[in-house]
C-alpha cells in the first residue's frame, strides 16, 4: 500500500484523516511543527488504529527538515493540511500567514518535486468562493477571497494549477472544505481551538462546558430561514474519509481539480445551537449580536463533483456532528493532554 505523507497530521482535520488512512491500510507519516497541536495525538491515533504514525517534528519552513523526511522515505503522495487558519488573526498579521501559507508550500511543492513525488492532496476552503451569488456553490464559480487567510487558500491553488501546467505527470486535487465540524466517536480526537473560539461549533461546546455564559450570535438579520447565517457544516470523519478517497482518486489519475467537501445542506446557527442543546440535554443561553463583519448569510456546496469523480458522499447528518462534539467536549474539557 502507499505511503501518504501528512503534513499538520497532529491538528484538528490531519489527525482524523491520519485514522482513515491507516483504517485503510496505507502507511502514514505525518510530519507537525506542533505550532496548533500536541504530539501526544499520535498516541490517541494508536488507541484508535493500533498503529502510531512515524513522526517528525519538523516546519515547512525548514527546507533542511523537508527534505530529510523525503530522503528517508519513501513517499507516494502528500496531504497537506498544515497551515495557519484563522480569518480575524490573518487580518492582523497577513506577513506571517502569507510566510506560513505560501512559503512553506513552495518549499514542500518544490522539495516534492525535487524527489520525484507529484501525487497531493491541497486543503483549500469555501472561502475562496468570497460572497456567492447563489446557493449551492459550484466548482466552477467566481473566485474571490476578502482575508488575506482565504488569500493564501487561493493563491495555493492557482499556483498549484501552474505547477500542472509545467509537468502534466502531477496530480492535484485542490479539496475545498465547507465548515467541518464534530469529532471521532471514540471522544479521542476533536477539535480544541486556543483561547476564545472563533468557530461556532467550539464556542458552543464551550457553553454547554460552562467555560462560556453565552453564544453571541452574530446577526439575525440575514436573508434565511430565521435571520441567522446559514453554513453547510460537515462532520470531520467523512471530510477525513473524503480525503481517502482523494487520495485513491489522485494515484491513479494525473490532472489537477478543485472539488468541494461539503454536505449540500444548509443549517441556521439557531437551527446548529438547537441540535446541540439535544445532544448535550442542556439549554444554550444566547444573544443576538450585530453582524460580524466579513460573514455572509449563507454558503452550502454543490456536491455532484465529489460524487460522480471521486465516488465520496457525507454521510453523517447534524445530530450525529452535535452527538460526536459534545461527546468530545465533555470527555476533554481542557483540549487533548
Ligand atoms: P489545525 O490548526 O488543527 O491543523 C493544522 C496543523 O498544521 C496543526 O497541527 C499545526 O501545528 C500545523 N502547522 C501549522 N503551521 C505549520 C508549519 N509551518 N509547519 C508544520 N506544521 C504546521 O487546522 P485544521 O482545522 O485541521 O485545518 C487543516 C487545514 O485545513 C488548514 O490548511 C486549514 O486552513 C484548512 N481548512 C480548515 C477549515 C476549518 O474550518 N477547520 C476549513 C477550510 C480549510
Ligand atoms: N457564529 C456565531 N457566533 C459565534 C461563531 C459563529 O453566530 O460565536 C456564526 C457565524 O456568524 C456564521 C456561522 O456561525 O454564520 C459559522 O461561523 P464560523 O466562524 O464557525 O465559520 P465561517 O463560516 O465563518 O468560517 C469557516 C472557517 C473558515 C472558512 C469558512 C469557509 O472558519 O476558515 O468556514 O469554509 F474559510
Amino acid at each position: 500500500m502507499a505511503t501518504i505523507l501528512v503534513t499538520g497530521g497532529c491538528g484538528y482535520i490531519g489527525s482524523h484523516t491520519c485514522v482513515e488512512l491507516i483504517n485503510s491500510g496505507y502507511d502514514v507519516i505525518v510530519l507537525d511543527n506542533l505550532y496548533n497541536s500536541k504530539e501526544v495525538v499520535l498516541d490517541r491515533i494508536k488507541m484508535i488504529t493500533g498503529i502510531r504514525p512515524k513522526f517528525y517534528k519538523v516546519d515547512i519552513l525548514d527546507r533542511e527538515g523537508l527534505n530529510r523526511i523525503f530522503d528517508e522515505n519513501k513517499i507516494d503522495a502528500v496531504i497537506h493540511f498544515a497551515g495557519y487558519k484563522a480569518v480575524g488573526e490573518s487580518v492582523s498579521i497577513p506577513l506571517t500567514y502569507y510566510k506560513n501559507n505560501i512559503s512553506g508550500s513552495i518549499n514542500l511543492y518544490e522539495i516534492m518535486k525535487d524527489h520525484g513525488v507529484k501525487t497531493l492532496v491541497f486543503s483549500s476552503s469555501a472561502t475562496v468562493y468570497g460572497d456567492p451569488a447563489s446557493v449551492p456553490i459550484k466548482e466552477d464559480f467566481p473566485l474571490s477571497t476578502t482575508n488575506p487567510y482565504g488569500t493564501t487558500k487561493l493563491q495555493n491553488e492557482q499556483i498549484l494549477k501552474d505547477v500542472y501546467v509545467s509537468d502534466n505527470k502531477w496530480s492535484i486535487l485542490l479539496l475545498r472544505y465547507f465548515n467541518p465540524i464534530g469529532a471521532s466517536k471514540s471522544g479521542l480526537l476533536g477539535e480544541t481551538p486556543n483561547g476564545i473560539p472563533n468557530n461556532l461549533l467550539p464556542y458552543i461546546a464551550q457553553v454547554a462546558t460552562g467555560q462560556r455564559d453565552f453564544l453571541r450570535v452574530w446577526g439575525n438579520d440575514y436573508d434565511t430561514v430565521d435571520g441567522t447565517g446559514v453554513r453547510d457544516y460537515i462532520h470531520v470523519v467523512d471530510l477525513a474519509k473524503g480525503h481517502c478517497k482523494a487520495i485513491e482518486y489522485a494515484l491513479k489519475h494525473e490532472g489537477v481539480e478543485c472539488i468541494n467537501l461539503g454536505t449540500g445542506h444548509g443549517y441556521s446557527v439557531l437551527q446548529v445551537k438547537d441540535a446541540f442543546e439535544k445532544a448535550c440535554g442542556k439549554k444554550i443561553a444566547y444573544k443576538i449580536m450585530d453582524r460580524r463583519p466579513g460573514d455572509i448569510a449563507t454558503c452550502y456546496a454543490d456536491t455532484s463533483k465529489a460524487k460522480e469523480m471521486l465516488g465520496w458522499q457525507a454521510e453523517y447528518n447534524i445530530e450525529d456532528m452535535c452527538n460526536d462534539a459534545w461527546n468530545f467536549a465533555s470527555k476533554n474539557p481542557n483540549g487533548i493532554e
